[in-house]
């Protein structure tokens, strides 16, 4: 089969069969297509799109490039969450020992963050002795002992999936809507699911800001994992503005620990439960939604959460006292505040211009190769909606001996707006997608 054809095809608006799609990811799998191909291929897809079918084969296709895991034998059903990534976002760390404790299985294959949205991977990392690069033999003993795992991508999980998204990162097509579905979904499928539940992020700091492609995406995602065999659903929730009070790594692993003990600020805690809770009820491990939450709310409540996230840092060889002393966390002992410009109610916080200066400090990276430090970030000490004086500390920013610290002080007065007159920030869950 030609390539030409293919991608001729695709840019006068066809659409591609299934042994088109197969020819197109058996090329890049095996590097048997030229990149300038799939390139002009992966554009094509990205300005004329994919009918939903075509979407199902090349999620498909992608997840069949791998291995597909099997998990015969466990006890209890296999059920992760993914979400589409955003600032302060930290629910993986805590919602996944929840889970747990309630009968489910998290085999959990995580990324790395890219630009100003954070990553489990590099959280994690953070903690010392923390290893997030298992084999998959190593990654399937953890988890059949402790009823959850987190890693990273490994070459058997959609190798074709790691060379289209570099591939995308590069060419200006991850924008697409099949393309996120397939990418997403293919890594998903590849864990051997029973279920899935999606968190599709909205507003300033989410990679789709604008709600109706959110919800666009969240449609996509839940029918196309459906039609794979895979139950899902999605919530659209609010980017607008920071998740919890913490950005940057062992920050967020601080925040985690706190929320595990009960302490946690109320945005977190609060969809942390809701997305354990559908992961409970999706594995039928509780007759109803809010039976479910309050069985993952007992969880939290007893501590036993808490002891589950200490026994995964311990069995992916971290050093489990930072649960009791979180001193043992690299945190950079360089802070600064940055203070309310005049008295008022904060109207915003822009988890976007936050995202990225949290990410010009050193918590992120702007190419997949660049090291993140995890002593670095910040801290909001208020939040929309929160009243302030002239002068108050809004956000302590963490730095280490001043590395970009004028960039982020510069995007972070550009992030925060503080009216006159009372404002309500728009709840955190906007959307139910079944
Ligand atoms: N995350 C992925 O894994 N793939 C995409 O295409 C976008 C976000």
């Amino acid at each position: 089969m030609e390539m030409l054809d293919i991608i001729r095809k695709k840019r006068d608006g066809g659409e591609l069969n299934l042994e088109e799609i197969q020819a197109f990811i058996r090329g890049a799998s095996d590097g048997s297509v030229p990149v300038y191909h799939l390139a002009a291929l992966l554009m094509a897809i990205y300005f004329k799109g994919m009918k939903f079918r075509e979407t199902g084969l090349l999620t498909q296709a992608m997840a069949q490039s791998g291995k597909i895991l099997s998990w015969e034998g466990l006890d209890g059903p296999c059920v992760d969450k993914h979400s589409t990534g955003g600032v302060g976002d930290k629910t993986s760390l805590i919602l996944a020992p929840l889970a747990a404790c309630c009968g489910i299985y998290v085999p959990m294959i995580s990324g790395r963050g890219l630009g100003h949205t954070g990553g489990t991977l590099d959280k994690l990392e953070s903690i010392p002795g923390f290893q997030v690069r298992h084999d998959l033999a190593t990654f399937q003993k953890i988890l059949r002992k402790h009823g959850v795992a987190m890693i990273g991508q490994t070459p058997e999980i959609a190798p074709a999936d790691k060379t289209l998204y570099a591939l995308r990162d590069v060419t200006g097509t991850v924008e697409s809507i099949p393309l996120i579905t397939a990418s997403i979904l293919s890594k998903k499928i590849a864990e051997g699911l029973d279920a899935l539940v999606l968190d599709v992020k909205t507003g300033l700091g989410a990679f789709m800001q604008e709600r109706n492609m959110s919800i666009k995406l969240a449609r996509s995602l839940v029918q196309t994992a459906k039609n794979a065999g895979l139950p899902a659903q999605a919530l659209i929730t609010n980017m607008d503005h920071p998740l919890g009070n913490q950005v940057g790594n062992s920050l967020e692993i601080l925040e985690s620990i706190e929320t595990l003990q009960g302490k946690g600020p109320k945005d977190l805690t609060s969809l942390s439960l809701e997305l354990a809770g559908r992961m409970v009820l999706a594995g039928k491990k509780a007759p109803n939604l809010k039976q479910a939450i309050a069985l993952v709310r007992k969880k939290l409540d007893s501590g036993e959460g808490l002891e589950k996230f200490r026994e995964m840092v311990e069995a992916q060889g971290g050093d489990p006292r930072v649960v009791a002393n979180p001193k043992l966390l690299d945190l950079s002992p360089d802070l600064e505040v940055f203070s309310a410009p005049r008295r008022g109610v904060i109207s915003m916080m822009d988890s976007g211009l936050i995202g990225r200066a949290a990410c010009a400090l050193g918590a992120g990276r702007g190419k997949m190769d660049d090291l993140v430090d995890p002593g670095v970030g910040l801290t909001l000490k208020r939040k929309p909606g929160d009243k302030v004086r002239q002068g108050e500390a809004l956000i302590e920013i963490r730095h280490r001996q001043g590395k970009g610290l004028q960039t982020a002080r510069d995007l972070l007065s550009m992030s925060v707006c503080i009216a006159e007159t009372r404002f309500k920030p728009e709840p955190l869950i906007l959307e139910e997608i079944q």
